[in-house]
């Protein structure tokens, strides 16, 4: 099964794409966790990453293009994947489907996570990360001393975890995600799925609306 997560920043893609990803077996990436990666381990991806991802912009398509090319090739086994962070442009989503179609393959669904300005905006004062396993929660999960609750590291916010990036992020959302929305929605593959309640109550949402697919 190959399905793209989309929603703003704070949606809950990064958390509901692992807990897809490992209900179903599926493999998962995080363009932004990969961009972060590569900006901590200095690359050259990393260098010209990193002003982008501090004013809170998105990457040009001719440089995710061929990230995601790279990583289905070496990622796609057949059993199916979920995208987290791509496509986010009209240029990313016409390369998924011709690189799908390529193959002889097609995307099963494309879920897009719905919730209020408002909530994003106290979900990302509240994001706390790991600096060792990458695990990534709220505040209120951590263990005294602001430690992770799964592998004992310090966590602390990501470094766009301000109000000014992320107003900037939800920007770059509206104008350039939002079409990539409405072109799912028209050829029939968006599922619409409401995010805020808790995060198993939306999990558990996501999988019913998979299951006349699976
Ligand atoms: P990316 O890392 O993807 O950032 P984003 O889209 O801004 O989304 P976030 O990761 O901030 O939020 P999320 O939706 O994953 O929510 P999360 O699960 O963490 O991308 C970063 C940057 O990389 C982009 O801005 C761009 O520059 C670049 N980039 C990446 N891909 C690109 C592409 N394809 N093209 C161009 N540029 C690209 O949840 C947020 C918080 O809320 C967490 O604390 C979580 O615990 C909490 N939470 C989640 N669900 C709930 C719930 N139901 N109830 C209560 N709290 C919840
Ligand atoms: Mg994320």
């Amino acid at each position: 099964m190959r399905i793209v997560l989309l929603g703003p920043p704070a949606s809950g893609k990064g958390t509901q794409g692992r807990k897809l990803s490992a209900s179903l077996g599926l493999g998962y990436l995080s363009t932004g966790a990969l961009l972060r990666e590569n900006i901590e381990e200095g690359t050259p991806l990393g260098l010209s990453a990193a002003p982008i991802l501090a004013r809170g912009g998105y990457l040009p398509d001719d440089l995710m293009c061929p990230i995601l090319a790279d990583w289905l090739i070496k990622n796609d086994s057949g059993k199916g994947w979920v995208l987290d962070g791509f496509p986010r442009s009209m240029p990313q989503a016409d390369f998924l489907d011709r690189c799908l179609s390529e193959n002889g393959a097609s995307l099963d669904a494309a879920i897009a996570l719905e919730a209020p300005f408002d909530e994003l905006l106290r979900r990302i004062c509240d994001r706390v990360e790991c600096l060792t396993c990458r695990w990534s929660g709220q505040r209120s999960e951590l263990s005294k001393g602001n430690i992770c609750p799964k592998c004992v590291s310090p966590a602390a916010p990501r470094d766009d975890d301000r109000e000014e990036n992320f107003r900037n992020r939800h920007v770059e959302f509206i104008n350039l995600t939002i079409p990539v929305i409405d072109f799912y929605r028209s050829s029939g593959r968006l599922i619409s799925i409401p995010a805020t309640g808790t995060k198993d109550k939306t999990a558990a949402a996501i999988l019913s609306s998979l299951e006349f697919k699976i």
